[in-house]
């Protein structure tokens, strides 16, 4: 498999595409054992380029070439080149239709890229470079044609058959076969196309856009599953709604059609008109999905919706801008679920995930900038850098534009740009011209990697009655980009000053006239300090509100401080994240002591800060619950020099016990309020409910810390008598983590029973049993691994118990034996021939090597080394390993 496909693809090397496909016109012609495609491509030279007529080289991979003509004459085999990636054709004049016939082996695909069979129907996931596995093609994003789609197969087996944009005919070929056309007018690139084909049944409904066209909405799923789609329907009804009205956005085929398929490398596809989805993006009804993975189908229908502008109409010139797409589709999907939601718990959960995720990525080997200048292989860069990274940048723009002159600059890009390719440039330009503001140096965001520091200081003068904020920033060396190399970044800070009482004080800057009480300043310079005037007392700085930066504050905050900021500030989320930094001070010193030997004392501090929130119940339910939540064990290793596992393991467990057994009564208190009205309360997946059972879930796993029959029989009772599965998870969660060992495997046996067939749920039962940090957890995820619901060819499957292992359950993976490491190294091995895109994020973990002592780095590195040896690697797999090991 690696062959010359592990070459470092340039961003520098762009060069314009020597030919156009006008229009594409594509026949299948499915069946059990092979399908076949053919493919008539109506072609130009670009007009753009000299009148000299270069070899055209179309991109193809694992096709058999049965026929091949240019311009109606036959070509034979001196006529081409075949590699095993391209097929080369000289072209005699400027325009010229080329007609191929491939067989392919849908039936045998286990990479799930290109076309490929998951759960007996055909399917298709072609972003970034799939369609070269269908037919030949000038497979790169700047060749947008139009496309007629043709599919014929057995109509018992497969009575519905889609493709992008319109039917257009239909009919019966007579040896029960039937075909259907179907017809995309709009231009696209073959990343976009997309084709299904099985038995599916469908929920229709209809939306009428702004300017009351009518659009015909229809989610197909296999037809036990028609029950679990009206959650993903009203989300993609609000979707449609909301971008009309806040980006000015209408649908604009006569069909929108998503499709639910088992085997899927990602979340899903935004394919024009026919969205393809991992159906765990798009089941969900109370029975079976949790809170979590309600929010989760709302917000994955919107991203794939949104994408129909952001991504489709205006689409990237190279795989180099993939964040143009997916970082601003990512930032309008999270302003979506802001909306439906709630604002503040949104962006908390928003930057958790950031920090613990997106800086380890930035800290580790393959750290790349938002518009990154190399890869290997593309299916590795779709990363958390490109997709939260990226949402984060436009999120910066958006605050220092503005709302308004952001959307102006929103609809400029949209009117310039529909129907091209283009450039993170060219958006940013579109920004500029928008709203007169130079972001020539904000575009540093773009090309330097890396998470900045940003240090501040304070000093106040009482007899001048002045107050200065002194910035500094910095940037950590990154994969090609030394630290001195990297200059200064446009951070916007939104701050606030508060006084004794906890009010914000007016702010004015020395030479300014108006003083509001929020502002958000632009630091620019490596160190810059802002004096502000007339300020009556020495203040207290609340800095960097909303998270309004993705950069690493630190300021010198006592945790008296910080548990002023939790109760006074009147921005939310910065109270959230005083309780967040107080959190970590504490766990940072029961780290120390648990390193030393010492006895853990825990500071009471955060007892009575935590006791003063549980006990206010006119405070949001759904922020009490976060600011509950102590930072996870991965968050804690982000932020260590050097991760002592079993430390931070014992420092946080310590911790939460000690919380448990002080806040007893408040917790059980509250505990037992919400689960009352969650008894009488049918399931409802909205903001306020969402709130009260996460309060009552996460009382209840402390809860269950203490021991107490009262606390295991309201547990047991939760699992038994709970109509939804957020109640019942969390109650198996907790039995699953108890010390209980007979009713643990009896919660465990009776879910399988009652869920073995849902695979979706029985992917929870798998993660819930791998993210078990009681010892001998890789024995149990071995022995796991043997149950007639696992298999390595579901993504799915592997990502609920390998990767929750792995990324969830932290002591066990990184027991000192190196028997967690040995076995992940023997997934990936096994899952490079089969999965590739799923072998390379698989093994992530092993990647971040760096950050742990030398014992554990020797092992990691072994394992690293064991996977490069192994023999054929994909080219994904390849890069990353590679990578971790210069
Ligand atoms: N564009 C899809 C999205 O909306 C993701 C496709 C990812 N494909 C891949 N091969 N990695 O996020
Ligand atoms: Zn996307």
């Amino acid at each position: 498999m690696r062959t010359e496909q592990s070459k470092t693809i340039y961003l520098k090397d762009y060069q314009a595409p020597d030919y156009l496909i006008d229009e594409t016109h594509l026949t299948f012609e499915l069946f059990e054992d092979h399908t076949q495609v053919h493919a008539q491509l109506v072609m130009r030279r670009n007009p753009a380029l000299s009148a000299e007529l270069p070899a055209l080289v179309l991109d193809g991979q694992q096709l058999e070439l049965l026929e091949l003509k240019l311009d109606d004459r036959e070509l034979g085999a001196g006529d081409y080149q075949l590699t095993d990636s391209t097929l080369t054709v000289q072209p005699t004049q400027a325009s010229f239709v080329i007609d191929s016939t491939v067989r392919i082996h849908p039936e045998s695909n286990t990479a799930l890229e290109g076309l490929y069979k998951s759960s007996g129907m055909f399917c298709t996931q072609c972003e970034a470079e799939g369609f070269r596995k269908i037919t030949y093609y000038l497979d790169r994003p700047d060749v947008m044609s139009s496309f007629t789609t043709t599919l014929s197969g057995d109509k018992q087996k497969y009575p519905i058959l889609l493709s992008n944009g319109n039917p257009v005919a239909s009919g019966e070929e007579g040896d029960g076969r039937h075909w259907a056309t179907w017809e995309d007018p709009f231009k696209k690139p073959a990343y976009l196309f997309a084709l299904v084909a099985g038995d599916l049944w469908c929920v229709e409904d209809t939306f009428t856009t702004i300017s009351a066209r009518n659009v015909t909405l229809r989610i197909y799923v296999e037809p036990e599953n028609i029950d679990k789609v009206q959650h993903a329907m009203d989300s993609l009804k609000k979707s449609m709604k909301w971008d009309e009205e806040v980006y000015g956005r209408e649908y604009d085929l006569d069909i929108f059609m998503i499709v639910a398929v088992n085997d899927f490398n990602m979340g899903a596809m935004e394919n024009k008109g026919l969205n393809i989805f991992n159906s765990s993006a798009v089941l969900a009804r109370a029975e079976t999905a949790t809170d979590a993975a309600h929010q989760r189908v709302e917000a994955i229908v919107a991203h794939e919706y949104f994408h129909n502008w952001s991504g489709n109409r205006v689409t990237c010139r190279d795989w180099f801008q993939l964040s143009l797409k997916e970082g601003f589709t990512v930032f309008r999907d999270a302003a979506f679920s802001a909306d439906m939601n709630s604002a503040t718990v949104k962006r908390m959960q928003d930057v958790a995930y950031l920090r613990t995720h997106q800086f380890a990525e930035d800290a580790g080997p393959m750290a790349h900038p938002v518009r990154p200048d190399a890869y290997m292989e593309i299916s590795n860069f779709y990363t958390l850098t490109i997709y939260e990274k990226g949402s984060e940048v436009l999120r910066m723009i958006h605050t220092l534009l503005g709302a308004e002159a952001f959307r102006k600059g929103s609809d400029l890009y949209f009117e310039r740009h529909d129907g091209q390719a283009v450039t993170c440039d060219d958006f940013v330009k579109a920004m500029e011209d928008a709203s007169g503001i130079d972001l020539t140096q904000f575009k540093r965001w773009y090309t330097q990697a890396g998470t900045p520091r940003l240090a501040v200081s304070d000093s106040y003068d009482a007899a001048a009655k002045t107050y200065t904020l002194t910035f500094t920033q910095s940037c950590p060396e990154t994969p090609g980009q030394s630290e001195s190399s990297k200059l200064p970044f446009v951070i916007p800070v939104e701050l606030g000053l508060l006084d004794a009482q906890g009010n914000d004080l007016p702010l004015r800057l020395q030479d300014e006239a108006a003083a509001g009480s929020n502002r958000v300043l632009s630091v620019t310079e490596a160190q810059q300090s802002f004096t502000f005037v007339d300020v009556a007392e020495k203040p207290l700085p609340s800095l960097l509100r909303g998270f309004s930066a993705p950069v690493k504050l630190s300021f010198a905050y006592d945790r008296d401080q910080l548990m002023f900021l939790m109760q006074h500030d009147s921005d939310g989320f910065n109270r959230w994240e005083a309780g967040q930094q107080l959190s970590v001070q504490v766990l940072q010193e029961l780290i120390g002591q648990h390193q030393r030997g010492e006895a853990l004392v825990l500071d009471a501090r955060l007892v009575s800060a935590l006791r003063t929130l549980l006990q206010d119940d006119t405070l949001d339910q759904a922020m009490v619950a976060e600011m509950l939540s102590l930072p996870g064990e991965a968050y804690l290793t982000e932020i260590s020099d050097v991760a002592d596992v079993d430390a931070i393991h014992g420092a946080r467990e310590f911790a939460r016990q000690q919380l448990a057994d002080a806040l007893f009564e408040p917790l059980w208190q509250r505990y037992q309020a919400n689960r009352e009205v969650s008894r009488n309360t049918p399931y409802v997946a909205e903001a306020e409910h969402f709130a009260r059972r996460a309060l009552q879930n996460i009382a209840l796993s402390y809860l269950m810390l203490g021991d107490k029959p009262e606390v295991l029989a309201a547990a047991l009772d939760q699992f038994e008598n709970s109509d939804n599965m957020t109640e019942r998870l969390t109650a198996l969660a907790v039995l699953v983590n108890s010390p209980f060992e007979a009713e643990r495997s009896k919660a465990l046996e009776a879910f399988a029973e009652q869920f073995k067939d849902n695979a979706l749920v029985m992917d929870q039962w798998f993660s819930v049993q791998a993210a078990s940090t009681l010892p001998g957890g890789l024995a149990r995820v071995q022995a796991l691994m043997e149950h007639p619901a696992f298999t390595l060819k579901n993504p799915n499957k592997v990502r609920a118990l390998i990767g929750a292992f792995a990324g969830q359950n932290l002591v066990n993976f990184h027991a000192i034996d190196g028997s967690g490491y040995r076995f992940l190294a023997d997934q990936v091995i096994v899952l490079n021939a089969l999965n590739p895109q799923i072998a390379s994020r698989l093994l992530a973990p092993l990647t971040r090597w760096r950050k742990y002592g030398a014992e554990r780095q020797e092992l990691m590195k072994a394992e690293l080394e064991r996977i490069l040896a192994s023999g054929e690697l994909s080219p994904d797999v390849y890069e990353v390993v590679s990578k971790s090991l210069a």
